[in-house]
């Protein structure tokens, strides 16, 4: 019979036990399960985090701790594209918030952390990446686009959409 917090599908809790079998001899190491919960689903389910809790005899919130703390860990399924606009102060004098909305419009999207529905973008606020001499910039995954105009963001972004530099 199943308890409480171990109510995942068959085909989840085999994913779930290959990952307790790689850690269940270092049952402290939660970074480590959580960082492999994210790898496979994309994000920190909530549902893994109760099941590895119940299997480890480890609060929940001892997870949920180490997942607010951490920035590489989500809690929200997140897009195959990251579209990341820098609003650190020398981007937002340069017209970062402008940018940002751009690039809400230009994905139908109402506010940071939200993802498209057809799964390809995430729109996410980031501050100062190091890049302030090409500020304002937004980044794609990992690229960094540089001197970004509204008209430029709009362009960046219908060329994404087309699948030139993005993840399909
Ligand atoms: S403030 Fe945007 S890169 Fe530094």
């Amino acid at each position: 019979m199943k308890t409480e917090g171990e109510t995942v599908a068959a085909e989840t809790a085999a994913i779930l036990e290959g990952i307790l079998k790689r850690y269940r001899d270092d049952d402290g190491n939660i970074i480590s399960i959580l960082q492999d919960v994210q790898d496979v689903f994309g994000y920190i389910r909530e549902d893994a985090v109760n099941w590895f809790s119940k299997k480890l005899d480890i609060p929940a919130s001892r997870f949920f701790g180490v997942v607010t703390f951490y920035a590489q860990f989500h809690l929200r399924p997140r897009g195959k594209n990251i579209v990341s606009v820098c609003c650190g102060t020398a981007c937002h004098v340069k017209g970062g918030s402008k940018i940002a909305e751009q690039v809400k419009k230009e994905l139908h999207l109402n506010s940071e952390g939200e993802t498209t529905n057809d799964k390809r973008f995430t729109f996410e606020v980031v501050r100062c990446v190091g890049a302030c001499s090409i500020a304002p910039v937004v980044l794609v995954n990992s690229k960094v686009y540089g001197d970004m105009t509204v008209d430029s963001t709009s362009k960046l972004i219908k060329k994404l959409k087309e699948g030139a530099g993005a993840k399909k």
